[in-house]
């Protein structure tokens, strides 16, 4: 159910503690910083960390470890490659859901301002809880499905098949990174996630749909025939236009609904 207003405790004290840089530092970025702990009874509250970018990476991620590492280790974010590959980095800089370690400071004017993906529940800083969009991927049973018995060797595909995959141009649903940048910037995610699949699961779902070595293409369409599931998608196109891997989850939920309508 949708909720317009924040509750009280939910409000963000814009005015957190503040984090100077060193004396001497000449090139001095801020970085004003989402904290929440729930273990105190505190509402959340932006944190400002003066930084040296004389001493600093060039990636908004380098400026949050340089923060973690050297002014401030309770500060909490998830992070793995720094190669825009595992999408755990995924966050809001500066009012674009992105990924910290391909966001380049010098993109960012004035100060940046960093918040956790809109619309998830938090669990802590800037790690918001992918649980209920993990079991709503879960639910698209992302693996090849088939009934045909298993040939001796790999199960093939045509270059021409494995491009609906990959894409023309490397941006293909196979792509995606599953960061959910794209499915916490949809209004229709906000306001329906507990039953709209949300571009990124609707991505994946098109991208094992898509493939030519699948055999439960019927079943799989079957699954998304719903009035929610799907058709919740209005093609606002946030999705696509945040996505930082380039993709396209807006024209992969068209592909199914075409798909849906051409069965029939
Ligand atoms: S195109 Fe659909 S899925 Fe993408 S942002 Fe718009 S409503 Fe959401
Ligand atoms: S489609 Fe793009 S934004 Fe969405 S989860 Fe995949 S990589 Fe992230
Ligand atoms: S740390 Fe892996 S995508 Fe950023």
């Amino acid at each position: 159910m949708a909720e317009f207003t924040l509750p009280q405790n939910s409000k963000i004290n814009p005015n957190g503690k503040v984090h100077k840089a060193i004396q001497n530092a000449k090139r001095v970025k801020s970085f004003r910083v989402y904290r929440w702990n729930p273990d105190d009874e505190d509402n959340p509250r932006l944190d400002t960390y003066e930084i040296d970018l004389d001493a600093c990476g060039p990636m908004v991620l380098d400026a949050l470890i340089k923060i973690k590492n050297e002014v401030d280790p309770t500060l909490t974010f998830r992070r793995s490659c720094r190669e825009g590959i595992c999408g755990s980095c995924a966050m809001n800089i500066d009012g674009t859901n992105t990924l910290a370690c391909t966001k380049a400071i010098e993109d960012c004017k004035g100060d940046v301002k960093i918040t956790p993906l809109p619309h998830m529940p938090v669990v802590k800083d800037l790690v918001p809880d992918l649980n209920h969009v993990y079991a709503q991927y879960a639910s698209i049973e992302p693996w090849l499905k088939t009934d045909t018995a298993a040939p001796n060797r790999e199960r093939l595909q045509s270059p021409e098949d494995s491009e609906i995959l990959n894409g023309a141009d490397g941006h293909g649903p196979a792509g995606c990174i599953l960061c959910f940048c794209c499915s916490t910037s949809c209004p229709s995610y906000w306001w329906n996630s507990d039953r709209f699949m949300g571009p990124a699961v609707l991505l994946q779902a098109y991208r094992w749909i898509a493939d030519s070595r699948d055999e439960a293409t019927g079943e799989r369409l079957d699954a998304l025939e719903d009035p929610f599931k799907l058709y919740r998608c209005h093609t606002i196109m946030n999705c696509t236009n945040t996505c930082p891997k380039g993709l396209n989850p807006a024209k992969a939920i068209a592909e199914i609904k075409k798909m849906m309508v051409e069965r029939l």
